[in-house]
């Protein structure tokens, strides 16, 4: 939730600023804008070095629009892509935030919870005040350090952060101090990226990708002054700290949608290699089992663990819920899945017996970020799938899983979730191996995994056929998916992804439960998506269909080829390979992400970036 990218060198930092905000666009685009120290002129009129604030509400092209004719000889500043939480979306709310003076540019990602007490006494001060946001608050206790440490940027923005309660990822420029950014986190991602004469600093690090790939995580509670040349860290006390630079991998950074109209179907389009790379040096074939590095280090503490809780939000919790279910086929866990925004406030008896588990894309989600630290104070061992390196939940747990799924820029999450299934289901293998699982078992799991990418693969053909049935469908304003079982989460998700990217209501149930209340709805107008396998839970699917049916309920039904019950009461059918039942999840959601785009496409929606949405949720 919102992006911000630093820049601080000898080149030109307009250019450099507005290209890394188009790649962070994904965690905010109501408004951006830029904070930049002009150079001095030669003219005599133009000797001073000034903050120069551009900033617009809208997307970055319409930051970039307004930079037309306009020329800024500047070599270092921050800007910042907004998703609103204080102040609707407008110029003065956009970032940068500015103090009294106008010398101060900040931007900020995440919430200052205290900023009403601290404005109202900086009010009482004489400070005037232009926008609604929590960051301007930033901005005017700089200011107001900055007098009291006689000039000194580091010790002001050091006093400032040790005052704001709440989450942020800040950047702070003066533009009487020469070419130094200063930086700091808690709770909101901000790395540094460590250049040939010059340092970077963003929220994630695929921003920082095409100028260097040397990157260093800063961790809560720290802030940053950045130069040219060099760079140094300290914690709240003044203590300077040493922190290790790490090389991004160059797989983890892919620039472009590679032809496709949008990231979310290239992403769609790239889950067999991103099922191939969560498996990749995972299996032992001939041993029926997972091998899962990340998790050695724990792997006593794992197999002495009584339950299993998994915590996460939106499509996360999703896969979550199938893990519950892969968990209790696989191993002796009691399993608990919990939405981590409301983990945190349960009165739970976690020790040192318990696991809870993170599942997160980004790395950044506050409510799991927030859940983690909960059980982590309670003594509980900490794992998480996560997919973007170094981040928040990747450095607070005690071991992990990493997706290596590549970056997900659309804010619909497809790749990662059937990402997280394939490590859901190699953790409960790998556990359950050393319960009830035998070898015979084990190898009928590792050759169902292995042929996962293929079969997706067979599906992604069918898109043009799948495109099709989506166009019949798009008139309808309401969708009910119901599933069984593997597959209610499949249903859940499914209903997920079409909400959020074509505005359409759709609901996920329990197939069992539709009888308990939402039948009502049902008639010729609200269609429902069946996801019905041919699996153990068929003819309870056949009967619930059977009960739509009888309501003039129009059916599209995902099942196995051949499946002539399912065929026989279904208006339109698509067809999935078949697969063991834990994974057959994993293929039934391949075709729902396609639906749910083509649906949204014919709408002309705004598939990457829906409205109101962000990628990256950092605010609780
Ligand atoms: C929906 C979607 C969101 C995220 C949720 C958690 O398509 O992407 O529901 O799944 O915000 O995000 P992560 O996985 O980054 O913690």
């Amino acid at each position: 939730m919102c992006g911000i990218i630093c820049y601080c060198g000898k080149k030109q930092a307009v250019p450099i600023l507005i290209n890394g905000l188009k790649r962070l666009e994904y965690r905010g685009y109501d408004s951006a804008g830029f904070s930049v120290v002009s150079e001095p002129g030669k003219s005599k009129s133009n000797k001073v070095r000034k903050n120069i604030i551009v900033k617009t509400k809208g997307r970055v092209f319409q930051l970039e629009n307004k930079m037309e004719g306009i020329d800024i000889d500047a070599t270092y500043g921050i800007a910042h892509t907004r998703w609103a939480t204080h102040g609707k979306p407008s110029h003065i709310n956009a970032h940068p935030q500015t103090d009294c003076s106008g010398k101060i540019g900040v931007v900020h990602n995440g919430i200052i919870e205290n900023y009403k007490e601290i404005k109202e006494d900086l009010i009482r001060k004489g400070h005037v005040f232009k926008s609604e946001t929590d960051t301007e608050v930033i901005a005017h206790l700089v200011e107001e350090f900055f007098t009291l440490c006689g000039g000194n940027l580091e010790n002001a923005v050091l006093k400032t952060v040790q005052k704001l309660s709440g989450t942020f990822g800040i950047a702070v420029i003066h533009s009487d101090v020469d070419h130094k950014i200063l930086i700091a986190k808690r709770g909101s991602p901000i790395i540094i990226g460590v250049g040939e004469n010059e340092c970077l600093a963003a929220s994630d690090s695929n921003a920082l990708a095409p100028y260097t790939n040397k990157m260093v995580y800063l961790s809560d509670d720290e802030i940053a002054v950045l130069t040219p040349n060099d760079y140094y860290i300290k914690n709240l006390s003044n203590e300077t700290l040493d922190k290790k630079v790490e090389i991004l991998e160059s797989n983890d950074y892919k620039e472009d949608k590679r032809g496709f109209e949008h990231y979310m179907l290239k992403e769609i389009f790239e889950q067999p290699e991103s099922l191939e790379n969560a498996m990749r040096g995972r299996l032992i074939e001939g041993e029926g089992v997972s091998k899962l590095g990340g998790l050695e280090p724990v792997i006593d503490r794992i197999k002495n663990t009584k339950q299993l809780i998994i915590v996460s939000c939106g499509t996360s919790y999703y896969s979550g819920l199938l893990g519950r279910y892969i968990f209790e086929h696989l191993t002796e866990l009691n399993i608990e899945v919990e939405l981590a925004s409301e983990f945190r406030y349960r009165r739970l008896k976690l020790n040192e017996e318990i696991a809870v588990l993170a599942l997160s894309q980004s790395g950044e989600t506050a409510d799991t970020l927030a859940a983690i630290k909960e059980a982590k104070r309670k003594g509980a061992l900490i794992l998480g799938i996560v997919n973007a390196v170094g981040t928040s939940i990747a450095q607070i747990t005690d071991a992990g899983v990493y997706n290596h799924a590549g970056p997900e820029i659309g804010v619909a999450s497809t790749k990662i979730y059937t990402s997280q299934l394939v490590i859901l289901t190699l953790m409960a293998l790998l556990i359950g191996r050393y319960q009830g699982v035998s070898f015979i078992e084990g190898s009928e799991i590792t050759d169902a995994l292995l042929k996962l990418p293929g079969q997706v693969r067979e599906i992604l053909k069918e898109a043009p056929q799948i495109e099709k049935i989506a166009l019949q469908y798009a008139k309808y304003k309401n969708f009910l998916y119901i599933g069984r079982l593997f597959n209610y989460p499949t249903a859940l998700e499914g209903a997920l992804k079409l909400k959020e990217i074509s505005y359409v209501h759709a609901e996920g149930y329990a197939a069992g439960e539709m009888k308990h209340g939402p039948i009502s709805l049902i008639d010729k107008n609200f269609p429902t998506v069946a996801i019905a396998p041919d699996d153990l839970t068929l003819d309870k699917m056949i009967s619930n269909m059977q009960e739509i049916k009888a309501r003039s309920g129009k059916i599209l039904s995902i099942t196995n080829p051949g499946v002539k019950k399912v065929i026989d009461i279904s208006d339109d059918i698509i067809t999935v390979p078949r697969t063991i039942p834990i994974l057959q999840p994993v293929l039934n959601i391949i075709p729902l992400q396609l639906f749910a785009y083509y649906i949204a496409r014919e709408k002309g929606r705004d598939i990457d970036k829906p409205r109101n949405l962000a990628k990256s949720v950092t605010v609780e």
